[in-house]
């Protein structure tokens, strides 16, 4: 974990700028309104791996209020600026420091990958929210495609390749029946798991506009090509 958070440290600065403009935008604002759809607005919601608050942005934007919490500081100071009007906590999204039943909703993007104990993270949330309330993550998917995608981090930390994300972490991309066996097993209740996004932040311009064409066929028709897991689901109420 503490080499996540150095990492995300050290990127801070520059994070925005991949996913703050153009198709880094475009392709973050389809991802959070995958998450948007299953919250209701205007909720107590709290975002982990907060990251520098962008998803929390999008969703103040619709009412309601917000806390981040994420193990980099650096990210978190960003997060400040961004939100200003909400609270943001450093902190790790397996030991949540909130009483129980405090939240309508936790949401938590691109982030539960770098989880190393997702079972713990999950009960975590569980206790945290009301009865009722609502779970919303959105983590890179396993399919053929992403599968390669640590492997090919771990080389370019071996040739000092410096990007966001780009590191050997010991990252884990699920498949929709993991989500679906560790959220059931958590006690949540009517656990939906899809797949989202073709058309990738990475790609090259021309590939990502073709890519971004074809979206909506791949995602109704060949979800197993689609890069994100977005997984919705109930803490049941008494
Ligand atoms: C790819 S960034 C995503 C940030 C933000 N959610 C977004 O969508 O832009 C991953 C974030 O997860 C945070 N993170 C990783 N492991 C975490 C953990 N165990 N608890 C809290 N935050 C964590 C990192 O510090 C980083 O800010």
């Amino acid at each position: 974990m503490r080499k996540v958070q150095k990492h995300y440290d050290e990127v801070a600065e520059i994070y925005d700028r991949r996913y703050d403009r153009e198709q880094g935008r475009q392709y973050y604002d389809h991802i959070s309104r995958q998450v948007l759809g299953c919250l209701d607005g205007g909720a107590f919601i709290l975002d982990i791996g907060c990251g520098t608050g962008l998803f929390m942005e999008r969703y103040l934007a619709r009412g309601g209020s917000a806390i981040g919490i994420d193990i980099s500081r650096g990210m978190i100071r960003r997060a400040r600026d961004r939100c200003p009007m909400s609270e943001f906590v450093v902190g790790d999204g397996q030991a949540l420091p909130f009483a129980g039943g405090t939240f309508d909703a936790v949401a938590s993007l691109l982030a539960f990958s770098y989880v190393r104990e997702p079972a713990r993270m999950l009960s975590e949330v569980y206790r945290v929210l009301k009865p009722g309330g609502r779970l919303a993550l959105c983590t890179l998917g396993r399919n053929m495609l992403t599968s390669m995608v640590p492997a090919l981090y771990r080389i370019g930390e071996l040739i000092e390749v410096k990007g966001i994300g780009v590191g050997d972490f010991g990252e884990h991309y699920y498949t929709e029946d993991e989500m679906v066996v560790l959220l059931e097993g958590t006690g949540f209740s009517e656990v939906t798991v899809k797949r989202c996004s073709f058309a990738h932040v990475a790609m090259a311009k021309p590939f990502f506009e073709i890519a971004r064409r074809v979206e909506p066929f791949v995602e109704e028709r060949v979800p197993r090509l689609a890069y994100n897991i977005c997984a919705s689901a109930i803490k049941p109420r008494p």
